[in-house]
């Protein structure tokens, strides 16, 4: 069976702009499916014309099994770039969908600044949570910005300002491949600026050094209590989780969310789920994840093992607290998935014992780490130990 629906690309300038084929199979579809912009710009045909359904995915099904014929999608620019192809495939598998990109925005707009596709990074924020762009921001970078509408210009601005980039050099690139328009600034003169509704940014950024993606954020940068694994404990934790984009993970007993946080900003597609009962600590972790740009770490607030029921089967797991409560090591390990990470953390004696136990059944790597930190003593300086931890790491289905 060949695709249920054709997705086609349409640049800015319009109809004019669709090569002849491809016009050709727009205008022998039996129902064409667009936004009313999209749709006005196709010739009248004997076609079914169809808004997209809302709500989208399940209206998308009962459209499809009301109509037999071809059905012909329209979207803007390149339908994989942020776009309703990448919707359709993720619902119909790429078997299903067939698309016919045209050029999209961020090709053009690395044609209008010089940048190559090697030097720079795409960063959407269309339907996001704008806090994300903050994981991107690091002196000398350039980043094409997707944003849905010309009022994201000055929020992102003030964030640029905000984080030390407020020299950065702002290209506002509107309707590229139609009717074009460019205006550049510095970000600290965008504060209150708006752009046009189709538009796009290119940031050069300038101003501070950023922080790395690489594990081992300062301590400080994490709002926290004190419940906050110190940063070489941290930095041991993570590199032993060991993330591969599109992983996810579940961090047990959060405290201050610092472990799934430096998980996820590795990499945008890392997924992190941070489970943690403590309510101020729980929008604690919230509010760090969006200041250090992985908004998407989701936080689930309860004690585990009760609250793991029913979350997404994580490809890793860290337990940093919690590990010798009841059924806590018993959930984690039924729920990961074979092949997957456990790293669990003991401070206790009484958790250490737990490990030793595990250890003994389900072999892994058992190890402690003692860290010595220069601390002040008097007007002198001297070794000051961090509380050592007993940190065990266990592949599952590996002995
Ligand atoms: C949902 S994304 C779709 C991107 C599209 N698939 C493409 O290939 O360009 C929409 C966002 O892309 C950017 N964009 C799309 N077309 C543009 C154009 N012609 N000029 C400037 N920005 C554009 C804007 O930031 C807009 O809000």
């Amino acid at each position: 069976m060949g695709p249920r629906i054709t997705v086609v690309g349409i640049g800015a300038d319009g109809w004019a702009g669709v090569p002849a084929a491809v016009r050709d199979r727009v205008l022998a579809a039996d129902v064409l499916l667009g936004g009313s912009r999209h749709l006005a710009l196709v010739p009248p045909t004997d076609a079914v014309r169809e808004p997209w359904p809302s709500p989208l995915l399940t209206g998308l099904d009962e459209l499809l099994a009301r109509h037999t014929g071809t059905v012909v999608a329209l979207a803007s620019g390149d339908p994989l770039v942020s776009g309703i192809g990448t919707t359709l495939i993720r619902r119909l598998g790429a078997a299903a969908v067939e698309v016919i990109p045209a050029v999209s925005s961020v090709a053009l707009a690395r044609a209008r600044m010089g940048w190559s596709d090697e030097e720079c990074d795409t960063v959407t924020l269309v339907g996001r949570d704008h806090a994300a762009l903050r994981r991107y921001l690091t002196r000398g970078r350039k980043l094409i910005v997707l944003t849905s509408t010309g009022a994201s210009v000055a929020p992102i601005a003030r964030m640029l300002v905000d984080e030390g980039f407020a020299e950065s050099r702002v290209a506002i690139l509107g309707d590229l491949g139609g009717d074009e328009t460019r205006r550049d600034s510095s970000a600290r003169e965008l504060v209150d600026a708006t752009g046009p509704d189709l538009s796009l940014l290119c940031i050069e950024c300038a101003g501070s050094a950023g922080y790395s993606t690489v594990p081992g954020l300062p301590d400080d940068v994490f709002d926290h209590d004190g419940q906050i694994s110190k940063r070489p404990i941290r930095v041991a934790a993570v590199c032993a989780l060991a993330p591969r984009p599109g992983e996810l993970l579940w961090d047990v007993g959060a405290g201050a969310g610092s472990v799934g946080i430096e998980w996820a900003r590795t990499d945008p597609r890392c997924r992190a789920i941070a489970i943690e009962k403590d309510p101020v600590r729980a929008d604690r972790i919230e509010r760090n994840a969006a200041a250090l740009g992985v908004p998407t770490v989701r936080v689930v607030r309860g004690g585990a093992p009760e609250a793991l029921t029913g979350l997404d089967v994580p490809d890793a797991i860290f337990v940093g607290g919690g590990g010798s409560r009841a059924g806590v090591l018993e959930s984690c390990w039924a729920s990961l998935r074979p092949g997957g990470r456990l790293v669990v953390h003991a401070v206790t004696l009484e958790t250490e014992a737990v490990l030793v136990r595990w250890f003994t059944e389900h072999g892994g790597e058992l190890g402690r780490i003692s860290v010595e930190q220069a601390a002040p003593i008097g007007t002198f300086t001297g070794w000051q130990s961090i509380r050592p931890v007993v940190q065990w790491v266990v592949v599952k289905g590996e002995k």
